[in-house]
């Protein structure tokens, strides 16, 4: 999501005339974008702003925008005074109106709805993958999370101007489609004549553009995984075979804490219903260990679903105690360094499961989407229908970005591959 922002934030300031250096002595505005969800992400947001503040130009405006910004409010100014903005993630449409004040100080971290979706400029040329964001803000509330409060409340773009969306980043170059939201299979829109659309509509529609060879969407929650989506791996061959569902934890006592949906029945049912419609199907998850209260045998549990399930191309991460958050008020929070050991058994339990995936790979023949050479300049690196990067020697032709490749071989991180003619 914030490299989409980014993405329309730079567009938004070049159609206003500015252009991009990689210098920050040379630069006249300095934004920076930032991420909340876990106390790392927003110290090192502290400590870059203190970084910013030594190189910048002296004349350069400078500020934050997006989740750490919401979250700082005014005291953003306290602990920075150079500050000229600090913009929350649904008000950045509003920085063409800043520049022009040398002077600006501007707090705007008010959850403002869609409108910047509106008057953003249309990108004019896409990369080869897509970035579409669908729906913003959850109205679930997980009870360590942060994201309801920073992005606030689920809403739903309208389904025309994401079909709008779609067909111009297939007219200027992209070939897959990835749909974002917070909650992306939680999207529903209502048209003026009633009509409620799902993303199972979205896909629909968009399979239908020629140029656009993969789909896919992120992130998912476990019990919104309607049939209608479900049935969409089994018709819609552009679909990549590969879905991001966390279920964060393997403990119903810890998922009950969470305020997450603790059945894990359920949610062993839906990967079965996937596997049956998509036999190739993969998962992935988000994790968190160290939520308060966890004990032994609670993790135990994480790491036996992660050994069931077999997920791949997972996150994990130590539970960081939120502002705004009901669970980092609640008792029996866990010491860093249990967080940390039991981070390193999860961590080795996924690696396997990566490595186990990668080298069952090994022989296949896949459709991968090219990004670009390697730091070297003799390697392509590719991205199959599960993520993987794969490695392949450069050709000596000029080749189209999707090619079919053949796997030769593999390791936890990656895989090796060849063009095949
Ligand atoms: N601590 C640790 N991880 C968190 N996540 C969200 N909030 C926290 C937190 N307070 C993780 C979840 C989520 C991912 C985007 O970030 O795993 O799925
Ligand atoms: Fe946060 Fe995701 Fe839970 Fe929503 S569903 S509150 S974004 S972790």
């Amino acid at each position: 999501m914030n490299v989409y922002d980014g993405q329309r934030i730079a567009a938004m300031l070049e159609s206003h005339g500015l252009t991009q250096t990689e210098d920050i002595s040379d630069a006249d505005l300095i934004i920076l974008n930032t991420c909340a969800v876990r106390e790392k992400a927003t110290n090192k947001v502290y400590s870059a702003l203190g970084r910013i503040r030594c190189a910048k130009k002296e004349s350069a405006l400078f500020g934050i925008v997006g989740c750490v910004a919401r979250e700082s409010g005014a005291d953003a100014f306290k602990r920075i005074p150079e500050l000229n903005f600090v913009l929350g993630p649904q008000s950045y449409h509003k920085l063409p109106e800043i520049i022009k004040d040398p002077d600006t100080k501007l707090l705007n971290i008010d959850l403002g709805g869609l409108e910047k979706f509106d008057e953003l400029p249309q990108i004019t040329k896409s990369p080869t993958v897509a970035y579409i964001p669908i729906q913003e803000g959850c109205n679930h509330c997980c009870t360590y999370c942060i994201v309801p409060y920073t992005r606030g409340r689920e809403l739903s773009r309208p389904y025309k101007d994401v079909i709008n969306d779609v067909k111009n980043a297939a007219n200027t170059g992209a070939i897959e489609i990835c749909f974002l939201g917070q909650n992306v299979n939680g999207y529903k829109y209502t048209d003026e004549n009633n009509k409620l659309y799902r993303l199972s509509d979205l896909i629909r529609e968009t399979a239908k553009c020629p140029e656009i060879q993969r789909i896919r969407f992120t992130s998912s929650y476990p019990t919104e995984m309607t049939d209608d989506l479900i049935e969409m791996f089994g018709t819609e061959p552009k679909l990549l075979p590969f879905l991001n569902m966390p279920i964060q934890s393997g403990s119903p006592r810890i998922l009950k804490l969470m305020n997450r949906p603790d059945d894990l029945n359920g949610y062993k049912n839906i990967v079965k219903k996937l596997k049956a419609v998509r036999p190739d199907i993969q998962i992935s998850s988000d994790f968190i260990v160290g939520f308060p209260d966890e004990n032994d045998s609670d993790f135990e549990e994480t790491l036996n679903i992660a050994k069931e399930i077999k997920y791949i191309n997972s996150y994990s991460f130590k539970y960081s105690p939120r502002p705004h958050t009901a669970a980092a008020l609640m008792k029996n929070q866990i010491s860093e360094q249990i967080k940390s050991v039991r981070l390193q058994k999860l961590d080795s339990q996924l690696n396997e499961n990566q490595r186990e995936f990668n080298t069952s790979c090994i022989g296949q023949e896949m459709l991968c989407l090219c990004e670009g050479p390697d730091k070297t300049g003799h390697h392509l690196l590719f991205r199959t229908p599960y993520m993987q990067q794969c490695i392949v020697a450069k050709p000596d032709y000029e080749i189209s970005p999707l090619q079919k490749i053949k796997i030769t071989d593999a390791n936890k991180a990656s895989l090796r591959g060849e063009i095949i003619k």
